[in-house]
């Protein structure tokens, strides 16, 4: 077993020999400068953690952590066109930098780049490997698709936001932890579980998200800080002040998301203190801590020793602790 520094480096040597065409340069310079932006890899190294959890070699899963990995790379590309995002990672986004037309293609060709890393997987296990991921790629489209849909509507329900997230965000993490799993050759039952584990933390990971989208510090954070609130996402944060707020707060929170035309600054500004003075930031921690704890709960019943969960169970918890 492997620990989690040594996982890193291995993650990162996988991550420089990947190698992608490079006729047209248009088309495959972005995808070297989105995925050497670096980032946390947090999802290949879920699969890398997932293996080794169940007794297998790191190595034995590397290239299901590298299609997952560009797979993710992939989303963000087209989620920062949909979300009008000029900043990842620190930089310009891809569309930003290039164009919209060179961020969608770029993004095509990297699913294809995902699959191709995917179809290396040893073909005892590619069937199990290629329906979670094919499953888990289609639940991040569903769940993109209902976020955008959300901008336009003023009675999301809580528990539709947390589907919502489940589909774009914690899907990818538990599918990540299960493919670990599957190439561990892990019983049915264990893959199962550490998937719902996966999909518990993941829901806590983007509640985390949204929470840093408006109280992050800017130069950790590596993306616009108040994206959100500009374009009206309805995150955890905004539902609950909705639900929460009465009077002045009230009518600040409805005539700030009706506006066409507005200061971003001060539309961030505003909502901000809206949220500060309802304690959102703190409501938002505790639910966030209730899927970590029912994430807990489903990791208790996986049939592994204490010793093999540590890794795991440590970057769980770093995970809720994080800064960007
Ligand atoms: C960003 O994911 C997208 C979300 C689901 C919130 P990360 O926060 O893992 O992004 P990187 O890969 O570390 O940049
Ligand atoms: C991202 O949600 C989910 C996916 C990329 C699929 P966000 O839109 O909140 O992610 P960031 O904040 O841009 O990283
Ligand atoms: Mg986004
Ligand atoms: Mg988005
Ligand atoms: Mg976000």
């Amino acid at each position: 077993m492997h620990t989690t520094e040594e996982l890193q480096q291995i993650l990162e040597k996988a991550i420089q020999n990947l190698k992608f065409p490079d006729q047209p340069k248009q088309l495959y310079d972005p995808i070297t400068y989105i995925i050497n932006l670096g980032g946390k890899r947090i999802r290949p190294l879920l699969v890398l953690l997932a293996t080794e959890l169940f007794g297998k070699d790191a190595h034995d899963s590397i290239d299901a952590a590298m299609a997952i990995e560009v797979f993710h790379n992939f989303t963000l590309v087209h989620d920062d066109i949909m979300d009008n995002a000029p900043l990842r990672r620190g930089k310009a986004t891809v569309h930003e930098k290039w164009s919209i037309n060179t961020a969608i293609l770029s993004g095509d060709v990297m699913m294809v780049e995902a699959n191709k890393n995917l179809a290396k997987v040893n073909p005892v296990f590619l069937k199990d490997v290629l329906n979670t991921f094919n499953a888990t790629a289609q639940g991040v489209c569903e769940g993109q698709q209902l976020d955008m849909e959300f901008e336009m509507r003023d009675d999301v329900s809580i528990e539709e936001y947390i589907n919502m997230i489940r589909l774009k965000t914690a899907v990818l993490l538990g599918g990540a932890l299960k493919l670990g799993a599957i190439i561990a050759g892990a019983s049915e039952k264990d893959a199962d579980l550490i998937y719902q584990f996966g999909e518990n933390i993941g829901i806590a990971f983007q509640l985390q998200d949204d929470i840093l989208d408006v109280y992050a510090d800017p130069e950790k954070f590596g993306k616009q800080v108040g994206g959100d609130i500009i374009a009206n996402k309805k995150t955890f944060l905004l539902l609950k002040a909705f639900e929460l707020a009465d009077g002045e707060n009230k009518n600040s929170l409805d005539s700030w998301t009706g506006y066409k035309e507005f200061d971003s600054k001060e539309k961030v500004e505003t909502i901000k203190q809206v949220y500060n003075t309802l304690d959102i930031q703190n409501i938002a921690k505790e639910s966030m801590n209730d899927y970590l704890q029912k994430a807990l709960v489903v990791f208790k019943q996986i049939s592994a020793t204490e010793d093999a969960k540590q890794n795991l169970l440590t970057l769980t918890n770093q995970l809720m602790a994080r800064e960007y």
